[in-house]
């Protein structure tokens, strides 16, 4: 009895637990009624195999975003990168197939927060620019950027990097411009960067701090800016060297030491030279004469004294020559005329018979003790053909007003 109440129920218990089993067995059969399988995404289809390599990378770049105020990467989904905020195709170039693939990146102002970039732009094979000023990236830079056979456009401005200079970029054959001003950089820029094809090299509003190495000539940049850092000694005499490119070169609140060098005079080609706010003394070269391109000169807040050459106030393009807060003495007609005419501004100086200069005590008290430079026989020389206007008055210039690049860069915004 036992044993037969036992089978019994053990058959009920069976029956109650696979029952409903084979009848949804028996029902799905039936009337169709089956569940389906989670839906499978349609497979990506890319433009091309370039781009089906790059779609993970970005995705996972995505993941390591902690920050999007703009919603900028909500457009990165699907297959169309092309189409993906902030990413730019292009045919790849040496290729007759007209293969489209990622050549570059523009994040210029998307705010977005990233603890690296490594991983990402440097796993982009056939990236040409990366742009992300005004950004919240942060980190190194890896030297794997530098087998991108593409790359020629590096732009981290405004953003948080910190730590030595990005030695990987370094690297970057082909690298024209380079531009990671408005970041927490220190130490030192190394000599190798003078050495590369760079046209542009922005590097104001760090810390760096170093005496600028004695190959700054060899650059071929035609800008340079290395304004609001803590560069120290002096300007590199081999800074004329670069007279062939160099355009405009901004120096300006720094501690720069020791006397203006001669060879600066050979930049005729430079529209822009500043090297205000610094500590630099002696006087002004009569080289800056031959300055034939120069629009803006600014010399201002250094201990600079001496008479103010007359060729360097006869350059004709000159648009604005500050000399205020310096130690210059003198005067001759031609700068006369360039201060009546609002070019030349020499205030706060020790010029006899002017208004607004320093008090006679405080010009005594410098000249008790003048800084003697070197080389000085070098600072009445002209290495060039003085115009003709040296004799005559310059025409008004009529170059006020126009954009000039470095000065663009003392802003954080992009270019
Ligand atoms: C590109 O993306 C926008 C929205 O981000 C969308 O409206 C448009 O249809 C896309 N274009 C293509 C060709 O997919
Ligand atoms: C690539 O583009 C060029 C110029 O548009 C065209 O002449 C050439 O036929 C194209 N080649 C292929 C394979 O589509
Ligand atoms: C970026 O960093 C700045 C300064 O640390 C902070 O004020 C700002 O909120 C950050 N923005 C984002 C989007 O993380
Ligand atoms: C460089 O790339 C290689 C291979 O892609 C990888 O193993 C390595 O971790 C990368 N190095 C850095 C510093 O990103
Ligand atoms: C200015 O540039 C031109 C063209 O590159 C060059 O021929 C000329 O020598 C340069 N001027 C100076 C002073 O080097
Ligand atoms: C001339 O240049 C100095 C120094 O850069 C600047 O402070 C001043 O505003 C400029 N003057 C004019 C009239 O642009």
């Amino acid at each position: 009895m036992v044993n037969i109440s036992f089978y019994v129920q053990h058959l009920i218990l069976t029956l109650t637990i696979t029952l409903p089993y084979f009848l949804c067995v028996i029902c799905t059969h039936q009337c169709g009624c089956e569940e389906s399988p989670p839906p499978q995404p349609p497979p990506l289809v890319f433009l091309s195999q370039r781009l089906a390599v790059v779609y993970p990378v970005i995705q996972s770049f995505k993941n390591t975003i902690t920050s999007d105020p703009l919603g900028i990467t909500q457009t990165w989904v699907g297959s169309d990168i092309c189409n993906y905020t902030g990413f730019y195709c292009d045919i790849l170039p040496d290729n007759t197939d007209n293969i489209t693939a990622l050549a570059g990146i523009d994040f210029n102002g998307y705010q977005l927060a990233a603890p690296t970039l490594d991983g990402f732009i440097d796993q982009l094979p056939d990236l040409a620019i990366f742009h992300a000023n005004t950004n919240n990236f942060s980190g190194t830079i890896s030297p794997n950027i530098s087998k991108l056979p593409y790359f020629y456009e590096l732009d981290i401005s405004n953003n948080k990097f910190s730590g030595q200079f990005p030695m990987s970029v370094l690297g970057i054959k082909d690298l024209t411009f380079l531009d990671i001003r408005y970041n927490s950089f220190t130490g030192s820029v190394p000599p190798q960067v003078f050495m590369q094809r760079l046209d542009v090299l922005f590097i104001n509003n760090n810390n760096f701090m170093q005496r600028l190495p004695d190959n700054l000539g060899s650059t071929p940049a035609l800008y340079l800016t290395f304004a609001n850092n803590k560069f120290t000694g002096p300007i590199p005499r081999s800074i004329g060297k670069a007279a062939a490119t160099l355009t405009e070169v901004l120096f300006l609140n720094n501690q720069f030491t020791g006397c203006i060098p001669y060879e600066l005079g050979f930049l005729g080609n430079a529209t822009v030279i500043d090297v205000g706010n610094n500590l630099l003394t002696g006087p002004l070269p009569c080289s800056l004469g031959c300055l034939e391109s120069a629009e803006q000169l600014n010399f201002a807040g250094n201990f600079l004294y001496g008479q103010v050459p007359e060729a360097v106030c006869a350059l004709r393009n000159l648009v604005n020559l500050s000399l205020s807060f310096n130690y210059f003495t003198g005067v001759g007609p031609l700068c006369w005329k360039l201060i009546k005419s609002g070019v030349l501004d020499v205030k706060k100086n020790c010029i006899h018979g002017l208004p607004g200069q320093r008090s006679w005590a405080e010009c005594m008290a410098f000249f008790w003790h003048p800084k003697y430079c070197p080389y000085f026989a070098s600072y009445s020389i002209i290495p060039c053909k003085l115009h003709p206007y040296l004799h005559s008055p310059p025409p008004p210039s009529s170059r006020s007003g126009r954009h000039l690049l470095s000065y663009s860069a003392l802003l954080r915004r992009r270019l």
